[in-house]
Protein backbone atom coordinates (compact mmCIF):
# COMPACT_ATOMS: atom_id res chain seq x y z
CA UNK A 1 0.00 0.00 0.00
CA UNK A 2 1.34 3.10 -0.01
CA UNK A 3 -0.62 7.24 1.13
CA UNK A 4 -1.65 9.69 -0.87
CA UNK A 5 -2.11 13.15 0.70
CA UNK A 6 -4.18 15.88 -1.07
CA UNK A 7 -1.70 19.49 -0.60
CA UNK A 8 -5.15 21.58 -0.70
CA UNK A 9 -6.60 19.87 2.56
CA UNK A 10 -3.22 18.02 4.13
CA UNK A 11 -5.60 14.61 3.95
CA UNK A 12 -4.07 11.66 3.57
CA UNK A 13 -5.65 8.32 2.24
CA UNK A 14 -3.88 4.79 2.38
CA UNK A 15 -4.11 3.01 -1.01
CA UNK A 16 -4.26 -0.85 -0.68
CA UNK A 17 -2.90 -3.31 -3.35
CA UNK A 18 -6.08 -3.91 -4.59
CA UNK A 19 -7.97 -0.68 -5.11
CA UNK A 20 -7.14 2.61 -7.22
CA UNK A 21 -5.99 5.85 -6.02
CA UNK A 22 -9.58 7.16 -7.68
CA UNK A 23 -11.45 4.56 -5.66
CA UNK A 24 -10.33 5.16 -2.55
CA UNK A 25 -10.49 9.11 -3.15
CA UNK A 26 -14.11 8.99 -4.64
CA UNK A 27 -15.08 6.97 -1.35
CA UNK A 28 -14.00 9.99 0.62
CA UNK A 29 -15.87 12.40 -2.09
CA UNK A 30 -13.06 13.62 -3.44
CA UNK A 31 -14.16 13.03 -7.57
CA UNK A 32 -12.11 12.96 -10.25
CA UNK A 33 -13.61 12.87 -13.59
CA UNK A 34 -12.54 9.38 -15.45
CA UNK A 35 -13.76 8.18 -19.02
CA UNK A 36 -11.52 4.79 -19.97
CA UNK A 37 -10.00 3.73 -16.25
CA UNK A 38 -7.37 1.81 -18.06
CA UNK A 39 -4.81 4.90 -18.75
CA UNK A 40 -5.60 5.36 -22.07
CA UNK A 41 -7.60 8.66 -22.56
CA UNK A 42 -5.73 10.84 -20.11
CA UNK A 43 -9.38 12.12 -18.21
CA UNK A 44 -7.88 11.90 -15.02
CA UNK A 45 -4.46 12.73 -15.29
CA UNK A 46 -3.44 14.77 -11.80
CA UNK A 47 -0.70 16.94 -11.46
CA UNK A 48 2.11 15.57 -8.75
CA UNK A 49 3.73 17.72 -6.09
CA UNK A 50 5.93 15.15 -4.49
CA UNK A 51 6.45 11.38 -4.31
CA UNK A 52 7.51 9.30 -7.48
CA UNK A 53 4.34 7.81 -9.12
CA UNK A 54 4.45 3.76 -10.75
CA UNK A 55 3.26 4.61 -14.28
CA UNK A 56 0.62 2.36 -15.12
CA UNK A 57 -0.98 4.24 -18.47
CA UNK A 58 -0.19 4.35 -22.14
CA UNK A 59 -1.64 7.91 -22.37
CA UNK A 60 2.29 9.53 -21.01
CA UNK A 61 5.55 9.42 -23.29
CA UNK A 62 8.43 8.00 -21.52
CA UNK A 63 10.11 11.81 -21.09
CA UNK A 64 6.75 12.83 -19.66
CA UNK A 65 6.58 9.60 -17.41
CA UNK A 66 10.49 10.22 -16.19
CA UNK A 67 9.60 13.93 -15.54
CA UNK A 68 7.31 12.58 -12.28
CA UNK A 69 4.97 15.71 -12.24
CA UNK A 70 1.89 13.79 -13.23
CA UNK A 71 -0.15 10.47 -13.54
CA UNK A 72 -3.48 8.86 -13.89
CA UNK A 73 -4.26 7.79 -10.62
CA UNK A 74 -7.31 5.76 -12.20
CA UNK A 75 -4.34 2.91 -12.27
CA UNK A 76 -1.49 3.96 -11.72
CA UNK A 77 0.38 3.83 -8.67
CA UNK A 78 3.46 4.90 -6.21
CA UNK A 79 7.17 3.98 -5.94
CA UNK A 80 7.15 6.28 -2.73
CA UNK A 81 5.52 5.76 0.35
CA UNK A 82 3.34 8.80 0.15
CA UNK A 83 2.26 10.70 -3.08
CA UNK A 84 1.19 14.31 -2.60
CA UNK A 85 -1.21 15.47 -5.19
CA UNK A 86 -2.18 18.76 -6.12
CA UNK A 87 -6.00 18.51 -5.44
FE1 LIG B 1 -8.58 7.43 -18.81
FE2 LIG B 1 -7.52 7.62 -16.33
S1 LIG B 1 -9.61 7.71 -16.93
S2 LIG B 1 -6.48 7.58 -18.23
Amino acid sequence: SFDVKIASSGMTFTIPADRTVTAVLAENGIEIDMVCEQGVCGTCITRVLDGIPDHRDQFFSDEEKAANDQFTPCCSRSKSKCLVLDL
